[in-house]
């Protein structure tokens, strides 16, 4: 596993594309699959998280090619048109796949066995269990029904009302795809509202799907109509580099084409209550999605801020990046209601309270969350990403504008959301 070693930077100046969003991209391989006839998706990320939904879906005996532009062309063949797969099928690092295939597979007339890597066997899955056994699905697993492997024998589903207790897209998502598979309208409410990737894209592939604040209303049994869809960069790859523009003195970049669906960019305001803005313009649709540039520049002195359970599921995904931000923030950066983040590719709270405290920096960490006290110099020593992508990246910004250099343990695991990441960061470079 490589180290990559950060020095302090001189200033950050240019334009970039982000990666491809990575929620976007397994979704459209997984959705096209159970469409009538041929899908095309440009702009499809080639990370090894949405690559290891491409080996599930041909495993399940869909055909996923690339034309001649490099584009990615899915041969549904509808709703029930999979087969069963002759081995284990390894979801790799990747909570989406699993998560939103068992939903899929539960309702289809086979047997399947999904699995990953080690971070993936302790994530916890009876989330999407329990509620897929009240739709009448065969599932078992690991542990009394916890974490991967996961046994699915999939047959037909009861729709059902289901209030889901935490906020997560995955779990939504895994019902909503079982759902589909359900004689009658399957409601699923949320407690807080998460990102809506999948209610956008089948309601654009003509699922009868209905949205009505917290509540997800879907028909079972619809025909999906193939689409052509263009994938918007990520939000989330995109704002390691916002973050990067903002600390490093003599920064001023253009990040084109970015994904900014209101369920993925709670780090915005956060950036406004810390006194740093980001310039949104051209702002258009794409494929159903809003997506728009961002230019972003060096920010004077930062602010802490408090962030609570409302703003959580928002940024979700930027916890690490936050941290690094709060920790050259003046004042005490209060997380709270973020207790998910424990349970992501590593224990997020824990690892950036470790490497936090590394780079010279106070916090305390809460079952739910962590305070930072920010205002220090970061210091560079030798970190650690706990094989998660986010982390790894994280703790490379903070890098840039630290005293001595950082160096980044095993940080290959960007390859999972984000290849090229460090291409790109040294092209920005004066
Ligand atoms: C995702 C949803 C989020 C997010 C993950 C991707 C998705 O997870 O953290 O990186 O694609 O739906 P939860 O929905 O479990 O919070």
């Amino acid at each position: 596993m490589k180290t990559v070693e950060l020095a302090k930077s001189k200033g950050l100046r240019g334009e970039i594309i982000p990666a491809p969003d990575k929620s976007i991209s397994h979704r459209a391989v997984m959705f096209a699959s159970m469409a009538e006839g041929r899908s095309v998706v440009k702009n499809f990320l080639r990370a090894e998280d949405p690559l290891s939904t491409v080996r599930a879906f041909r495993m399940l005996g869909i055909a996923v090619t690339e034309n001649a532009s490099g584009e990615v062309v899915i041969d549904g063949k509808g709703l029930r048109g999979f087969s069963e797969p002759s081995d284990v099928i390894d979801c790799g690092n990747s909570g989406t796949t699993i998560r939103l295939i068992s939903g899929m597979l539960a309702g289809n007339d086979f047997f399947t066995v999904l699995t990953g890597d080690e971070s993936l066997r302790q994530r916890p899955m009876a989330r999407v269990m329990d509620p897929l056994k009240k739709m009448g699905a065969l599932i078992t697993a690991r542990k009394g029904g916890q974490y991967p492997p996961l046994a699915i024998c999939g047959g037909s589903l009861k729709p059902m009302d289901y209030k889901m207790p935490i906020a997560s897209a995955q779990v939504k998502s895994c019902l909503i795809l079982a759902g589909l598979y359900a004689e009658g309208t399957t409601v699923i409410v949320e407690p807080r509202k998460s990102r809506d990737h999948t209610e956008r894209m089948l309601a654009a592939m003509g699922a009868d799907i209905k949205v009505e604040g917290l509540a997800v209303h879907i028909r079972g049994n619809p025909r999906l109509n193939a689409i052509d869809l263009q994938v918007p960069g990520d939000f989330s790859s995109a704002a390691f580099f916002i973050a990067a523009a903002l600390i490093v003195p003599n920064s001023e970049i253009i990040i084109r084409g970015v994904g900014i669906n209101p369920g993925r960019t709670g780090l915005l305001q956060v950036l406004d209550g810390m006194g740093a803005s980001v310039k949104v313009e051209n702002r258009k649709e794409v494929s159903g999605e809003p997506i728009a540039d961002l230019i972003c520049s060096t920010a004077g002195n930062l602010k802490a801020v408090k962030i609570g359970p409302d703003q959580v599921p928002s940024l979700i995904d930027e916890f690490p990046i936050i941290c690094i931000l709060a920790g050259l923030a003046e004042g005490t950066t209060e997380i709270r209601g973020a207790e998910e983040l424990r349970v992501k590719e590593s224990d997020r709270i824990k690892a950036m309270a470790a490497e936090l405290t590394k780079i010279g920096l106070t916090v305390r960490e809460y079952p739910d969350g962590i305070d930072i006290t920010g205002g220090s110099v970061f210091i560079g020593t030798d970190v650690e990403s706990y094989g998660d992508h986010r982390i790894a990246m994280s703790l490379s910004i903070a890098g840039l504008v630290s005293r001595g250099n950082m160096k980044v343990n095993a940080a290959s695991c960007v390859d999972i959301s984000f290849p090229g990441f460090y291409d790109k960061l040294r092209a920005l470079e004066v």
